[in-house]
């Protein structure tokens, strides 16, 4: 995927030198590159092209608005996790048709407003929210479209953090409660099960639990279909991951080459709900060298105006992102802890890594960062949020300009 190349040693996106936005629009700065991330939706939709199916984009990996206009422009649909992304894909020009809401939690407010608008489906998290969407639709005179989440209790060999579809994870009705389930809430007047959902975790990269968590859902709509409550539609959620660490992952194509075989015998719609399969790899971070102190022991510590606060991947749960330098650099190597300026020891992009030796003032690219990076970003230490551009056709758009102190302020008393 052409996410960057490097000319005369500099970092491009599209033409542009990264060093170049930089002194534009300031650091850190968030970069994505337009016509990776087109490119990478394309391969999806090729690879599963002759079965029927919508690729709902899910919000919750980037959400800036920029992003979800341009996923919706090359043709997907929308995943939501909370009314906030809801609201963004509205705005962003989604139908609310085309917008599946899932999430652990939704409040009453949450299902009020899912149920007025009447989305493609409410991925239903447990029996008690069911109920209370079927309380609120009555109420209303309509009947929601429920999609009932699953929990497959399949491990995802993904990263602790990040595995959803384990028994002791909080997500979805448990697989051997599920069957029972959907045939008490049939008779219900304000709900109708539309159809199955499971996501068993995020940056898989093996495909079994996919597979088993694929054949998990076709199982049960089979059961379902055989006590007299027929499906819509299979929603096998997102989770394939990225080489992160340069290691082989699944493409596009053996993923649907593994799951198509199993969901075919269904003949159901199928949903796919990717998020950093679609953007992780389009998006860059720039951040200017701040400071170096040397360690005991030679190493360096090379302090950057990027930290927990742009980028929380790393401290939360040890993420590895590349990182290196934006222009040619021609000086001896040095292993260097690259960290942040947030008054936390755990605030550190990346340990032991060897560059040639940083100097203040070089700017450096966190590499694979358009995925859970902005849309986790704080104003801890009262940093204010960084800006985001848009790369396409060789042009640059700020998509979010940086925040103001005044931004920050501007809720307070
Ligand atoms: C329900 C659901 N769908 C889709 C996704 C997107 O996952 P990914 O970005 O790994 O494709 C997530 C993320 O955890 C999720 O919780």
């Amino acid at each position: 995927m052409p996410t960057f190349e490097r000319i005369q040693g500099a970092v491009y996106c599209d033409g542009l030198s990264l060093a170049e936005l930089a002194t534009r629009f300031g650091t850190p700065l968030y970069t994505y590159d337009g016509g990776a991330i087109a490119a990478r939706y394309r391969e999806v939709e090729d690879a599963f092209r002759d079965y029927p199916h919508r690729l709902h984009y899910a919000l919750k990996a980037n959400s800036t608005l920029g992003i979800a206009r341009l996923l919706r422009s090359l043709g997907a649909a929308a995943d939501a996790n909370s009314v906030g992304e809801i609201d963004v894909a509205l705005r962003a020009g989604f139908a609310p048709a085309e917008i599946v809401f899932t999430g652990v939690g939704k409040t009453d407010a949450e299902l009020e407003r899912a149920i007025g608008l009447g989305l493609r489906s409410i991925n239903a998290e447990s029996e008690g929210e069911i109920e209370r969407i079927d309380a609120i639709a009555t109420a209303r005179g309509v009947k929601a479209r429920v999609a009932v989440r699953v929990n497959p209790d399949i491990d995802a060999k993904s990263h602790p953090h990040i595995s959803t579809g384990l028994k002791t994870n909080k997500f979805g009705v448990a697989i051997a409660d599920a069957r029972e389930m959907c045939l008490r809430m049939r008779g219900r007047s304000g709900v109708q099960i539309v159809g199955l959902h499971s996501h068993v975790g995020s940056q898989i990269t093996q495909l079994e639990p996919l597979q088993r968590a694929a054949e998990a859902l076709v199982a049960l709509a089979a059961e379902l279909r055989d006590a007299g409550v027929a499906v819509e539609h299979l929603d096998i959620g997102g989770g394939l991951g990225i080489p992160y660490e340069g290691q082989r992952v699944p493409t596009a194509a053996e993923y649907a080459a593994s799951v198509l075989p199993i969901v075919r015998e269904s003949g159901l719609n199928l949903i796919l709900e990717p998020g950093r399969f679609l953007v992780g790899q389009a998006g860059m971070l720039v951040t200017r060298v701040v400071d170096i102190k040397p360690q005991a022991g030679g190493k360096l510590f090379v302090i950057v105006d990027a930290g927990m606060t742009e980028l929380m991947r790393p401290m939360l749960y040890g993420a590895y992102h590349r990182i290196e330098h934006a222009l040619a650099v021609d000086r001896p190597a040095a292993i260097c802890d690259i960290v942040g300026p947030v008054c936390e020891t755990t605030d550190t992009l990346g340990k032991d890594r060897s560059l040639p030796r940083p100097e203040v003032a070089d700017l450096l690219v966190v590499f694979d960062a358009g995925a859970y990076g902005a849309v986790m970003a704080s104003n801890y230490n009262r940093r204010p949020m960084p800006a985001e551009v848009l790369v396409k056709d060789g042009e640059a758009t700020v998509i979010r300009r940086r925040q103001t102190f005044d931004d920050l302020i501007a809720l307070e008393s």
